[in-house]
């Protein structure tokens, strides 16, 4: 029996935090010998940021890096670039075609750009449908992502309905999102959703200085039990049942925890960090893997991408 398809993404927009690795990442390594996986560099989407070809480069070779160095293997897996499978962008031009705006408008992104006035981008606006094509293209059934993307797993699946409905062909296979409990949101350091945009990161490859100094600005209040902020993050490195102990001996020394907190994410860092270090060496090996999967995506892709000309009546 074939096995079921897997699809991830994450955008080549710096460097990624503890919150996109226990929300998503670890999924992807955790998950590669149950599903045929597609691993996508999702450089087109991230195009709405980094605006600078110097910048651009280097962010889609740190997350080819990235998703090495957290163990997915390139003989088993597909690591890919977006932009190195056309059918992407193609498939969106036809899903921009049959969504309106208004249900776009919807969208959590817009909104929150919306309250905040921003003049956002029609790449930005359109984000979900480029995601929808991602998703779409490869006859995905889970989806690994953090909470945060969830509405855009239901707008792709709104789109693949609608789609198979208007063209009256079955086309489109509906993904379902793979979201775990505990971790759908890892907060940051200041106990809001951790977010580069927020600042309140604790980078995946941080240095032990960057683990000492951003633990030790974990915000904390005054309340004298247990330090909230300081324990949703250590639950991530230790069991519960070990911390309960170690939170009951040490209650209300908030340093004596942090210290302790410091020492878990070194030794967990220390050779994920070192392993990145050993492939970035050797550029040509990662750029082969890119290729390499590259040509095995648009196999998969081109195929479906014929299908929906077909539905549609182009070809
Ligand atoms: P991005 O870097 O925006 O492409 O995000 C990569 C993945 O990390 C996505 O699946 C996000 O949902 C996930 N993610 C981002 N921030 C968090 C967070 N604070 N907690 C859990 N998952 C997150
Ligand atoms: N939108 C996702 C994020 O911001 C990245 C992404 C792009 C993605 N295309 C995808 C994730 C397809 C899963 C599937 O994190």
């Amino acid at each position: 029996m074939s096995k079921k398809i897997l699809l991830s993404g994450v955008k080549p927009t710096g460097r990624p935090h503890i919150g996109n690795y226990f929300g998503a990442m670890k999924q992807f390594a955790d998950l590669q010998n149950d599903y045929e996986c597609y691993f996508m560099i999702a450089d087109y989407h991230a195009l709405n940021h980094i605006q600078n070809a110097n910048d651009m480069k280097e962010n889609i070779f740190g997350v080819a890096l990235d998703y090495l160095a957290i163990g997915l293997d390139p003989e088993k897996v597909t690591i890919f670039k977006q932009s190195d499978v056309s059918a992407h962008t193609e498939l969106a031009w036809m899903f921009d075609s049959i969504t309106t705006m208004p249900y776009l408008m919807r969208a959590h992104a817009f909104k929150d750009a919306e309250a905040k006035n921003k003049e956002i981008s029609v790449g930005t606006f359109n984000y979900p449908m480029l995601m929808a094509a991602d998703i779409l293209l490869y006859d995905t059934d889970v989806v690994p992502v953090g909470q945060d993307q969830k509405q855009h797993i239901e707008i792709t699946r709104d789109t693949a309905e609608k789609f198979n409905h208007t063209f009256g062909a079955d086309v489109f296979k509906l993904p379902n999102p793979l979201i775990v409990e505990g971790v759908a949101t890892v907060p940051g350091i200041d106990g809001q959703k951790m977010s580069k945009s927020y600042n309140n990161t604790i980078p995946l490859f941080a240095t032990d200085e960057e683990i000492e100094k951003q633990v030790m600005s974990i915000v904390t209040d005054s309340s004298g039990g247990r330090p909230e902020n300081v324990y949703a993050i250590h639950k991530l490195f230790r069991a519960e049942a070990e911390l309960a102990s170690l939170y009951e001996e040490k209650k209300g020394k908030y340093k004596d925890l942090k210290e302790a907190l410091i020492e878990d994410i070194k030794a967990f860092i220390a050779p994920l960090r070192a392993r990145r270090e050993a492939l970035a060496a050797d550029p040509s090996a990662v750029e082969r893997i890119l290729v390499d999967g590259a040509a095995r995506a648009n196999i998969r892709a081109s195929a479906k991408l014929a299908d929906a000309k077909r539905a549609i009546g182009v070809l």
